[in-house]
């Protein structure tokens, strides 16, 4: 009696040791869209804080201002490539106007503003969009973000009106909510 229980649950055993390898090749890979989103969205991050640093150290947040009018959107476009997505940061009160955020996006920089969430994957008509909170995390963003006149110098804030004339961007505290990466999968 207790060798047909040891039978059955052997060949139960085995029968599920066998079946298992099948179902899981049925099963079909899955994107990880937020763990790629957050790895693209971190390198894009570095690559620009690399290349203002490098700026400000060499001539100051106005020569890094220049740099990014002339460059930040090529760098953007370059990392698009490379990655088969397209990179770009969205607000509610932009610098350079394409990073206008849409209707939809100001309801979803809202809900990211207020939520303790980082980041979210939204799908829409097939498009796969990442988002990541952008926040004005070190003294640094402050020269060019923050308050004019005690923050940002009259020669900065000059050059600042000067590439930008229609500038929002300014008026900001260290930590504050500043808009999001935004990572579109290519479908
Ligand atoms: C040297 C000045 C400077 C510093 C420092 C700086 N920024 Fe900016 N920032 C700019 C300029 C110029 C643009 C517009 C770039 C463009 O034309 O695409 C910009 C654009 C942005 C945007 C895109 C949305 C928009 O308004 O166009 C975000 C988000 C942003 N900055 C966040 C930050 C954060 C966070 C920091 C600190 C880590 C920071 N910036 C530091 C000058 C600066």
């Amino acid at each position: 009696m207790k060798s047909i229980f040891t039978l059955i649950a052997l060949t139960f055993f085995f029968y599920s040791c066998d079946t298992n390898p099948n179902t899981e090749e049925n099963i079909e890979p899955t994107t990880n869209y937020q763990e790629i989103g957050d790895s693209i969205s971190t390198i894009s991050q570095q690559t620009l804080l690399m290349n203002v640093g490098r700026e400000i150290k060499s001539g100051g947040p106005v020569q890094a201002i220049d740099f990014c009018n002339l460059n930040a959107s090529v760098l953007m476009d370059s990392l698009s490539k490379a990655h088969n997505v397209k990179i770009s940061r969205v607000t509610s009160k932009p610098r350079n106007s394409s990073n206008t955020a849409t209707n939809f996006e100001l309801e979803l920089l809202k809900s990211l503003e207020s939520s303790d969430l980082m980041d979210t994957v939204v799908t829409h008509d097939k498009q796969v969009t990442y988002y990541k909170t952008i926040r004005l995390g070190m003294p640094t963003c402050l020269k060019c973000h923050g308050i004019p006149g005690t923050d940002i110098s009259e020669e900065t804030l000059d050059v600042v009106q000067l590439r930008y004339p229609k500038d929002n961007a300014t008026g900001y505290h260290l930590g504050d909510f500043r808009g999001a990466w935004k990572i579109q999968f290519e479908d």
